[in-house]
């Protein structure tokens, strides 16, 4: 397996990277990426953790070194929150940095499974898939927006709130990745009952999470620790499914059968070629369908700015 890495030199880069370097199976290859000229020095510093996992590390303009042969792309290039900042704020830069990266993917490793990062993904994700469309590559079970933080963070929520052991506690997210379109399935998570006004409280959280961040770093950048946890665990999934692990399920943001918007977070399993089936959502409480119902049209706007920026 070949991972690249875009945008590795990053704070999320950074960290994802390291996880990867510990994490990736005996035999793989790690290739960082970014226009940042230290990016070959963090390969090299990786490079000194005794791990079965091979790395080098590219920089300047051209990504094809990094990207040949890559079997699974992370991208997390682009500028990150500031306080007072929403993630849409970010979207006339990183547009464009997704738009040149897909262009590049889809020259070099067409074939790989893509997983995007970068802010805002409910938009990013619609520019790389219209991009590789464009270019006559577009395979919808292979284009994934990383809504994985989203998940991690609502099982820290709530096992603080509930006393459980944080790593046990799973929380379904499904919408979008921002605001109101975070949406979690606090009605499915087993084991625990909330009250109302638990479920109102938890569910803002939830949404505002990133703020809590970006305002507790105090322009110093948003979350890129949990993030790059999150990413790496997003990423190992994509590669024990591609190296034919079974029954490997992940919440992801992608292109499904429309009921909602063209592209919702959801449950896919996860196969050699990508998604093998999109599961369903399960019951969903009355809270959660009104706030589902609520979110669409945010959800919609933000993909078809997204759409509109390719065309
Ligand atoms: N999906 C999520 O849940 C989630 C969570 C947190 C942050 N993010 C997003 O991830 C992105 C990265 O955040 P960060 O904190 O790592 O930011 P950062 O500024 O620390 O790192 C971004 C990196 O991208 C690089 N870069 C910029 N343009 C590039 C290009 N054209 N090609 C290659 N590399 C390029 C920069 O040199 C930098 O090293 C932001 O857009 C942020 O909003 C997403």
């Amino acid at each position: 397996m070949k991972v690249a890495v875009l945008g590795a030199a990053g704070g999320i880069g950074q960290a994802l990277a390291l996880l990867l370097k510990i994490q990736l199976p005996a035999g793989s290859r790690l290739a960082l990426y970014d226009i940042a000229p230290v990016t070959p020095g963090v390969a090299v510093d990786l490079s000194h953790i005794p791990t079965a996992v091979e790395i080098e590390g590219f920089s300047g303009e051209d990504a094809t070194a990094a990207l040949a042969g890559a079997d699974v792309v992370l991208i997390s290039a682009g500028v990150a929150r500031k306080p007072g900042m929403d993630r849409s704020d970010l979207f006339n830069v990183n547009a464009g940095i997704i738009r040149n990266l897909t262009q590049q993917i889809a020259e070099t490793c067409p074939q790989a499974l893509i997983g995007i990062i970068t802010n805002p993904v409910n938009s990013t994700v619609a520019i790389a898939a219209d991009v590789l469309k464009q270019a006559g590559f577009y395979d919808k079970n292979r284009l994934f927006g990383i809504t994985t933080l989203d998940s991690i963070r609502a099982s820290a929520f709530v096992a603080e709130l509930k006393g459980k052991q944080p790593e046990r506690v799973k929380v379904p997210v499904i919408g979008g990745h921002s605001g109101v379109t975070i949406l979690p399935l606090l009605s499915q998570v087993a084991g625990v009952k909330f009250s109302e006004q638990e479920v109102a409280d938890l569910t803002k959280r939830i949404q505002n999470a990133g703020t809590e961040v970006v305002e507790a770093k105090a322009g110093g950048g948003s979350a890129t620790l949990s993030m790059g946890h999150a990413a790496a665990q997003f990423g190992l999934s994509l590669v024990r499914a591609l190296v034919g692990e079974e029954n490997v399920v992940e919440y992801t943001y992608v292109e499904g059968d429309g009921a909602y918007a063209r592209f919702f977070a959801q449950p896919v399993l996860l196969g050699k070629q990508g998604i093998v089936e999109r599961k369903p959502l399960g019951t969903l409480s009355p809270f959660e369908q009104q706030a589902l119902d609520a979110m669409l049209e945010t959800l919609k706007k933000d993909i078809i700015q997204g759409e509109a920026f390719v065309k």
